[in-house]
């Protein structure tokens, strides 16, 4: 794009594994390009409080195999507000900042959208959230090694809950989307999953207690996701317990675990292609769009469509779950 001299890069909102791999991408392609690049700490409040540093190809060495963030990561309230975003803005000036590229979930390509719309300034997004919930791309930086770290919880929770013949009810993350609870059960082999997609339709736990979790065994694993809507694991466990005192109930909440550790392979080719990718974008002359993968394909995405839809669930995959948890 002319004009382009130099990309910012910040990670915002909730860290997932491969930001690291997505910021080595980006400042590689960029300074491959002749472009220069800036890395902003701690997301946009780096960005209103001038936390700003020059990256050359060192910077990003050895990282690719790190989880976490190495530019840090925040919510930013401020950002939030016009006040905010035009103190932002005239740092990116004072820096000679002239296209951004954010990598981070829903919240921060929403604040994305309203920065480049309010000051014309180029903006290219990332997909980088566990949570899998962004529409137009099949996956999100991070949400597979999630996923492979639910599995191996679940794996151990098996153990126990084998030996002592119990129904546990496992609380993943998503906020409100259930990708990873219905993968993560698939993927390890629960009985069911609880999600917020079809919470209106059924009443999944009924549903359940009527099939008899699993006829054939005497433990059950059900994977729920943590949305108000399901209620959460708690509340289910409470249910039950009321409802159908002879199970014997237990709960465990995965937490923030599910965002640590090393990311996997297909999180760092993904967020290392994405990275390059939106080095491309600008040099295409797009601007304002989240890069995508569909179909194994890079797309652009324009922010309002991969925020303001719900990205639909594969109902194949419930259908999956049912016919194997028999
Ligand atoms: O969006 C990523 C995510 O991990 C969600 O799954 C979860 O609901 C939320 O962030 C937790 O946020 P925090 O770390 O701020 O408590």
């Amino acid at each position: 794009m002319p004009g382009i001299n130099c990309i910012g890069i910040l990670t915002s909102g909730g860290d997932a594994p491969g930001m690291n791999a997505a910021i080595r991408a980006v400042t590689r392609s960029a300074i491959y390009s002749g472009l220069k690049v800036k890395g902003i700490y701690r997301g946009y409040k780096g960005l209103i409080t001038d936390e700003i540093v020059e990256f050359k190809t060192q910077n990003v060495s050895n990282i690719i195999q790190m989880g976490g963030t190495i530019l840090k990561t925040a919510r930013c309230k401020e950002f939030e507000t016009p006040e905010g975003r035009r103190l932002a803005y005239s740092v990116l000036k004072e820096h000679g900042i002239d296209a951004l590229v954010v990598i981070g979930g829903d919240g921060s390509l929403t604040g994305a959208r309203i920065f480049a719309t309010e000051f014309n300034f180029p903006i290219v997004g990332l997909p980088g959230t566990i949570d899998n919930d962004l529409y137009g791309t099949d996956t999100t930086i991070g949400y597979d090694t999630a996923l492979n770290t639910i599995m191996e919880c679940v794996d151990k929770i098996r153990d126990t809950a084998t030996s002592h013949e119990r129904l546990f009810f496992i609380e993943v993350m998503g906020r409100d989307a259930g990708f990873l609870a219905l993968n993560g059960a698939i993927a390890s082999g629960a009985e069911a999953a609880i999600i917020p997609e079809i919470s209106t339709e059924v009443d999944q736990l009924a549903e359940l207690i009527q099939n008899g979790f699993r006829k054939s065994k005497n433990s059950s694993i059900v994977l729920v996701a943590e949305s108000p809507v399901t209620g959460g694991a708690m509340a289910l466990a409470e249910r039950v317990k009321k409802e159908y005192p002879t199970y014997d109930v237990r709960v465990s909440i995965l937490g923030h675990l599910q965002r640590g550790g090393s990311p996997t392979a297909h999180d760092r080719i993904l967020a290392s292609r994405m990275g390059a990718a939106a080095v491309d974008a600008f040099l295409d002359d797009q601007r304002n769009v989240m890069i995508g993968v569909k179909n194994d394909e890079i797309v652009y995405v324009p922010f309002a469509k991969a925020i303001k839809n719900d990205k639909p669930i594969n109902r194949d995959l419930l259908n999956t779950l049912r016919r194997l948890s028999i």
